[in-house]
């Protein structure tokens, strides 16, 4: 049998893996299946502000050289992930409350970690998770705080500047199913394209539960995003329920449909269900096993990928 990304090669399909953290590599069982199975790597954590930028005007490249080293090494391409969230802000920017200082640090750090990894990274999650989780409105974040909610043009802008060959997503949770927050990020993405906001593309995290999205609406999302010039990627998929089968029938069901509707760029966020290295601890949500045994999953993922 084929690797999955032997088998995603013919048809230029990335699939890859987010959620990785270079210390994940000392494992060498982990790495040689990631290298294996996946052309593309995202980080999990490394690369949120706090995480290599904690102070005004001081970096921490060590993490994400260590996973950008790996990726070339492997021949993977690597996405960013992610320039903007409510999540993991330093103290630093939480202090500034003048909007062009803000602005002025958004740019700052944008340039900075662009730069370094232009070439080496090819997409960037620029805003994530800019809604409420169940919709009803923008994340009441420092971003929307300061610069009102202007602040997703101004990341996209800032970002298009820093690195004009890269490709650049907003990156959601739960659109495939709650069909209010579906419209509701429509609109959000339609509105910044009637602006001219230079946007490629909507990230889709697809943390899916029991629940699986009703068929059909991958590919009505895929093509409402289509007709506005934009492309739409799975960023961070897996599946928690403890129901086994159904683990194996989502994951069948969903890359069926996604490469279907055209989708090209799938990762998922993780792809062991070794307890360490994932964020569901304690549920296995992901195609391999603790032993990095291939799972129901990952057959019929392999078996969706041969047939496309
Ligand atoms: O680094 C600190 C450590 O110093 C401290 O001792 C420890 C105590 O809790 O916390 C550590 O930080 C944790 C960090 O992961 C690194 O392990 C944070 O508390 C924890 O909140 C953080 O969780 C991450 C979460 O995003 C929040 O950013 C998860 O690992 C990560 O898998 C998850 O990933 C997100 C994507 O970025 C966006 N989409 C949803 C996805 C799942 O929630």
């Amino acid at each position: 049998i084929t690797t999955l990304r032997q088998t995603a090669a013919h048809k230029d399909i990335l699939i890859g893996s987010g959620a990785i953290n270079p210390t994940y590599l000392n494992d060498a069982q982990f790495s040689t299946v990631l290298a294996q199975q996946f052309n593309s790597l995202s980080p999990e954590n490394e690369l949120k502000w706090n995480f290599f930028h904690p102070t005004q005007g001081y970096y921490n490249w060590t993490a994400l050289d260590r996973l950008v080293d790996f990726a070339e090494a492997n021949d993977m391409a690597v996405k960013g992930h992610g320039l903007i969230s409510s999540c993991c802000n330093p103290d630093y920017l939480l202090n500034i409350t003048d909007p062009t200082q803000f602005r002025a640090a958004m740019t700052e750090h944008f340039n900075a970690v662009m730069h370094r990894y232009h070439g080496k990274m090819d997409r960037w999650d620029v805003v994530t998770e800019a809604l409420q989780t169940m919709g009803g409105g923008l994340n009441n974040n420092t971003f929307t705080k300061v610069l009102g909610p202007g602040y997703i043009a101004d990341a996209f802008r800032i970002a298009r500047a820093a690195d004009p060959t890269a490709k650049l997503f907003i990156n959601e949770n739960l659109v495939e199913s709650y069909p209010g927050k579906r419209q509701e990020l429509f609109n959000l993405v339609a509105g910044l394209v009637g602006d001219n906001v230079p946007i490629d593309g909507v990230a889709l995290q697809m943390h899916i539960t029991e629940i699986a999205p009703i068929p059909g609406v991958i590919t009505n999302i895929t093509n409402s995003y289509k007709a506005l010039g934009l492309e739409v990627t799975i960023a961070e998929m897996d599946v928690h329920t403890l129901k086994k089968t159904l683990v194996t029938e989502i994951y069948g069901n969903v890359i069926r449909e996604a490469l279907d509707a055209g989708i090209t760029d799938i990762s998922f966020w993780g792809f062991t269900d070794k307890h360490a290295y994932t964020w569901l601890a304690g549920a296995k949500p992901l195609m391999f096993d603790e032993e990095y045994n291939a799972k129901g999953a990952y057959y019929v993922t392999h078996a969706a990928l041969t047939d496309f």
